[in-house]
């Protein structure tokens, strides 16, 4: 049998944008259908492998996305959202293959769905990006996001509080105003995939918040407490006001988590 970790391995070194989606619904496949060995005998990478010639910038280098109702901005938007989820592939390989091992196999499970689900999230920003003439690597693409993993690599629940319980979460927040921005456009077909996408990410701040709660209870811990310290620690951004309360608290995200950080 192929060693779960090595199959993992090879979807974070696939740089073609097709073949890494392809890849990680294979390997994902090959999962659920036991087929792979839960052996953690090849190490994740420090850096995934992205598309040749993708532009990667600092967020301050970024150009400015304009207007969101000119096509430009429009195509702004879908790339920038397109870049968020093929990234988000890899950020959840990278939780299953690099810490499964000491957390199971439910964890690794957990994570292995949400890349299924995020490898389908690249797929429709794509398929959108294409309806409107331009395709992922057209535009600069921010490389702020592996930035969180690799700051965190050392630390489950560091990359827990950090992934899903705060990048993750600030999608929870600010996704229902785009979908509504796209939907007085007249864009029902963007409309709906953002609520499709809307619907997944409050399945995947769920995983975060469950997996980070049972290491606290382990640990003897209290969540809130040691999430707040954790963001201290590893998130220089800050939590940014308003939150979605709803969603997050559908996925298990309180106000006691983020109501004393702000
Ligand atoms: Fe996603
Ligand atoms: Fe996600």
């Amino acid at each position: 049998m192929t060693s779960l970790s090595c199959a993992i391995r090879d979807c974070l070194l696939t740089g073609d944008k097709r073949g890494k989606v392809f890849a990680t619904r294979k390997l994902v496949r090959d999962w659920r259908q036991g087929k792979l060995d839960f052996t953690f005998d090849c190490a994740m990478p420090q850096r995934p492998e992205w598309p040749e010639n993708l532009d990667l910038r600092l967020p301050r280098d970024m150009p400015r996305r304009g207007k969101g109702g000119s096509e430009k901005g429009r195509i702004a938007l879908w790339h920038a959202l397109a870049h968020i989820e093929f990234v988000a592939i890899d950020l959840a390989l990278d939780m299953a293959g690099r810490f499964g091992e000491s957390m199971g196999q439910g964890f690794v499970s957990d994570f292995l769905s949400v890349a299924a689900d995020e490898a389908m999230h690249f797929a429709l920003l794509e398929r959108k990006l294409d309806s409107l003439g331009s395709t992922y690597g057209a535009l600069p693409a921010h490389d702020g996001l592996w930035s969180a993993a690799q700051d965190t690599a050392h630390d489950v629940a560091a990359r827990l509080a950090i992934v899903p319980m705060v990048l993750e979460a600030r999608g929870l927040d600010v996704t229902p105003a785009t979908l509504e921005r796209v939907r007085a456009q007249g864009d029902e077909n963007g409309a709906k995939i953002l609520k499709r996408i809307l619907d997944d990410e409050i399945r995947h701040v769920a995983f975060g918040s469950k997996h980070f709660r049972e290491i606290c209870s382990a640990r003897g811990e209290n969540p809130p407490e040691s999430w707040q310290k954790l963001v201290k620690t590893h998130f220089s951004g800050g939590l940014k006001p308003p939150f979605n309360d709803s969603a997050r608290s559908a996925a298990g995200l309180s106000r006691d988590f983020y109501a004393g950080i702000v």
